[in-house]
């Protein structure tokens, strides 16, 4: 069971967090925040489900996890200009407060795989999925959603990629109280950098993302692109250099060669 009291300890935001609700069961944390009945407006509101019975990832997957093991939670960004301007840095702010989170509390050495997982030994830890609603053209509000395989031992069934937990890389269990403390006082402090120094972000975002330089393929739709990885330009799209030339990516799926 998630410790509120000791999570609140933990917390050090303005207010990522500072509205918090709890579910032990909820279809999606995402599509409950995405949901248009909800009258929910206060921004940096997070959702936190034990279990979710429809938990979703991107390009319409499932994102399975087992029951009060592990952190899936949605945060709701509303009426943000200054965040909805950048979404691509929203997403490089997120995995990096993941990542560095990651870092700290554990020493771990996590990478960054374009666009937004996080791996362990070349190993899922993390997904995100971010999602928009739009009235007359403009963006609303934005829910960033984030599952960490926190605690969890065994991973059963088919898996896009193969996956891995926080207890199965450091061989003890975590307190997920802290660490999704730790996570929101990071992605406040990479939101407010990403404000105004977006270059910072990007490199930080690039200096573990080991897959730079390596040759690799990019699966969209039905289609295969082969080539390698050339770098990540200023607004988030991957640059990949094929016999062609230079494309520039901007959604899909990164396989490693
Ligand atoms: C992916 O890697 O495909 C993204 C996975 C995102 C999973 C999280 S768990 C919390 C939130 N609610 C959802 O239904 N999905 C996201």
């Amino acid at each position: 069971m998630f410790n509120l009291e000791l999570f609140g300890l933990k917390l050090n935001t303005d207010y990522i967090g500072r509205n918090f609700m709890y579910f032990e069961e909820i279809d999606s944390t995402n599509t409950f925040l995405l949901n248009k009945e909800n009258t929910i407006d206060i921004s940096g509101t997070v959702v936190l489900a034990e279990f979710q019975t429809k938990g979703r990832g991107r390009m319409d997957r499932v994102w399975k996890s087992d029951s009060a093991q592990n952190l899936t939670f949605s945060i709701l960004f509303y009426k943000e200009p200054e965040i909805f301007k950048y979404l691509n840095f929203l997403n490089f702010s997120s995995t990096l407060a993941v990542a560095v989170s990651l870092e700290n509390l554990y020493q771990l050495k996590p990478e960054l795989k374009w666009p937004n997982d996080i791996l362990i030994s070349k190993k899922k830890t993390c997904g995100i999925l971010i999602e928009s609603v739009t009235n007359k053209n403009k963006i609303e509000k934005v829910v960033v959603g984030i599952g960490i395989n926190v605690n969890q031992n065994y991973f059963k069934g088919d898996y896009n990629y193969p996956p891995t937990s926080i207890r199965i890389e450091l061989g003890k269990e975590v307190e997920r109280e802290k660490l999704l403390a730790e996570v929101l006082n990071n992605l406040e402090e990479f939101i407010e950098k990403m404000k105004t120094n977006r270059n910072h972000i990007l490199n930080e975002w690039k200096s573990r993302c080991k897959m730079i330089g390596e040759k690799i393929s990019i699966k969209q739709n039905d289609t295969i692109q082969f080539g390698i990885f050339d770098d990540i330009d200023e607004n988030g799209f991957l640059i990949l250099k094929t016999k062609t030339g230079l494309e520039k990516i901007t959604a899909g799926d990164l396989i490693p060669q």
